[in-house]
């Protein structure tokens, strides 16, 4: 059992937990992830590690209310226990001084950043760091991307802060001014196709965070396979960092959805009655 240590609401549907979790806390890298489950008849859902104290022992998680288990994951609070946290997974990312660097997130994916930028800045690297969000309510730890980034630039699709449109509107501009080394993109699929194909024209070398749908995480049931340079891999044991430019981008969209039914109607039955521990994960 894992103690929620602190809870804070970071938008109408982000919310960011301190987890006492000591022996993750003190071998979690930038760029891994936990997988975790609520109760015993709970689903396992990946959370990326967006932080780690391993004076206190604690793992900080930041996740968006999607659907059943974040909503539910939501509903708890300090002092409270998630029955199962298992991690840390994943290949951290590699991190290395090699110049400029920019990490382009949107959404939820500004939290699973914020470890990777923090890394990169202290290991010597210039950090220009471009975000976006629908509008300005949802910007998400402004304060503290600024504090881990050479320059911080915002885009809101609505143009409610920052520059009106998308973060790769900010990244032609950056790409017109910069020699950047490397791109790292995390956050909605479209956003980070859209982020690969601009930086293949410039032959950028760009890595990508893949969310696929995982279930164990250990490489054993194959929910997160994903096809890159035409072959299978498997996103919780091989990445879930990848060359941006040889993924199958396609192929990940439509494994997303396969099970969309599934998911709305287990929301569908959890919202009726959320008490309820039986109903189909
Ligand atoms: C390595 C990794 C790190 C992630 N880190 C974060 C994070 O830090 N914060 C965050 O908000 N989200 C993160 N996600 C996505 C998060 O796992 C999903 O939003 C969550 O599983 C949704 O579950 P749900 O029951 O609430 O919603 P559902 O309604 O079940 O699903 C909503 C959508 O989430 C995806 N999803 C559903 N189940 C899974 C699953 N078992 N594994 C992966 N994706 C799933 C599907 O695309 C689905 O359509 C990460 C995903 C991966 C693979
Ligand atoms: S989640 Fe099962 S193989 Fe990756």
């Amino acid at each position: 059992m894992f103690k929620i240590i602190s809870k804070k609401i970071l938008s109408s549907n982000i919310k960011s937990f301190e987890i006492s979790a000591p022996d993750i806390a003190k071998n979690a890298k930038a760029g891994q992830f936990v997988i975790l489950r609520l109760h015993e008849k709970g689903e396992r859902i990946p959370l990326t590690i967006a932080g780690t104290d391993a004076v206190n022992g604690t793992i900080r998680i930041i996740f968006q209310e999607a659907g059943k288990t974040t909503t539910e994951l939501g509903t708890l609070n300090e002092g409270q226990y998630i029955r199962d946290v298992l991690g840390p997974l994943g290949h951290p990312t590699e991190i290395k001084n090699c110049g400029t660097i920019v990490a382009v997130a949107g959404g939820v994916g500004t939290a699973e950043v914020l470890p990777v930028i923090k890394s990169l800045l202290k290991a010597g690297n210039k950090v220009i760091t471009i975000v976006g969000a629908r509008n300005k309510d949802l910007l998400i730890l402004e304060d503290e991307l600024k504090e881990n980034s050479s320059q911080l630039l915002i885009a809101t699709d609505d143009g409610s802060y920052g520059v009106k449109g998308f973060v790769t509107n900010i990244l032609a501009d950056v790409i017109s001014k910069e020699k950047i080394n490397i791109v790292y993109a995390i956050g909605p699929v479209p956003m980070m196709k859209a982020v690969s194909n601009m930086t293949k024209e410039h032959n950028i070398e760009t890595l990508v965070s893949l969310n696929p749908i995982m279930v164990d995480g250990t490489g054993m049931c194959g929910a997160c396979r994903v096809r890159v340079n035409g072959k299978i891999k498997f996103a919780c044991v091989d990445g879930p960092e990848f060359d941006a430019h040889k993924v199958n981008w396609d192929e990940l969209v439509s494994r997303l959805s396969l099970f969309k039914k599934y998911e709305a109607e287990s929301f569908e039955n959890f919202k009726h009655n959320p008490e309820c521990k039986c109903h189909k994960e």
